[in-house]
């Protein structure tokens, strides 16, 4: 690990080159090593996971995580268990060199950017974790058996780093609900800390995939965002209202084909009943061009 540059919270953290570490025992000696030159007792540990590719938003999550804890751990690993056939797997972006220098410019100590063979030494194996019910619905419809590679993979990095916090962002909002419900269910010891999306100018959420898209379907694709601010602002006539504003402008944008568009109980991420009052969330998901891209908003039905 770097040499300590900076204090952060009363006690010493990194702001230089992350240590980029490949495999198993290294992170775990090179986290020992951090924990025991801490004087302060034991280090809060904080875990981003990413598949690298990464932006203003990714920043965002580690800001936060360097917020929360002592020692940031960015894992980077395009995990081949979330990806179907015919997806993006040999085609997503994969940017090393570039991702640890802008981790480099917020501070992060470990980037952990293990090999598919280090992940599954034996293939991908047979233990899933399995997301249920929600894990089929919206994302999980399109992309059957996504969320349980999903789960799996963060299983597998909360076990190998030991975090005390695991930070993920809102901009992907059924694996959020999905991260909660297995750290509950399952009894996981670190708490999820959620960030808020983030917005280029002109509202497109933050996405790895928006390097595909071509200026002319860049701007088609401020749709969605521009959907759910016109759904949020009719909110308070209810889920249908809202769900006809948001569908009225994404519908004008021929390059914009709709996957879904569903207003959803945060409490059960279950589509809304037609009266239902209080929180939702309105979740969408597009194909523009041959890149899928998807968005929410909370929405406050009245
Ligand atoms: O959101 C992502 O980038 C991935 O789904 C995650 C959480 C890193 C697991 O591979």
């Amino acid at each position: 690990m770097n040499e300590p540059t900076a204090t952060h919270g009363g006690r010493v953290n990194v702001l230089t080159t992350p240590d980029v570490i490949d495999t198993i025992a290294g992170l775990r000696a090179t986290l020992a090593e951090a924990g025991e030159r801490d004087s302060g007792g034991r280090p809060r540990l904080v875990l981003v996971p990413t598949m690298g590719a990464l932006h203003a938003g990714h920043l965002a999550l580690v800001r936060r995580a360097r917020e929360l804890g002592d020692i940031v751990v960015v894992s980077i690993f395009v995990n081949p268990l979330q990806f179907g056939a015919g997806e993006d797997l040999s085609t997503y972006p994969r940017t090393l060199g570039e991702d640890v220098a802008a981790l480099a410019t917020v501070g992060v100590d470990v980037v952990f950017a293990p090999t598919r063979q280090v992940m599954y030494p034996h293939g991908p194996g047979s233990t899933r974790v399995t997301a249920g019910n929600v894990g089929t619905l919206y994302e999980g419809a399109a992309r059957p058996g996504h969320f349980d590679g999903m789960l799996t993979v963060v299983c597998k990095l909360i076990n190998i780093v030991g975090p005390d916090v695991v930070v993920f962002g809102q901009k992907d909002a059924q694996q959020v609900f999905l991260v909660e419900a297995m750290l509950a269910d399952l009894d996981f010891r670190p708490v999820i800390e959620v960030v808020p999306i983030v917005r280029e100018e002109g509202g497109l959420a933050l996405s790895s995939r928006n390097r595909n898209l071509v200026e002319e379907q860049r701007a088609a694709a401020r749709a969605l965002s521009a959907g759910l601010a016109a759904a949020a602002s009719v909110a308070g006539r209810g889920a249908a209202a809202a769900e006809e504003a948001a569908r009225a402008l994404i519908d004008a944008q021929p390059l914009v084909k709709l996957d879904y568009l569903v207003v959803v109980d945060p409490q059960t991420f279950l589509p809304v009943a037609a009266d239902h009052h209080g929180p939702a969330r309105m979740l969408v998901a597009a194909l523009v061009g041959s890149t899928r891209l998807i968005d929410n908003a909370a929405l406050d039905l009245n």
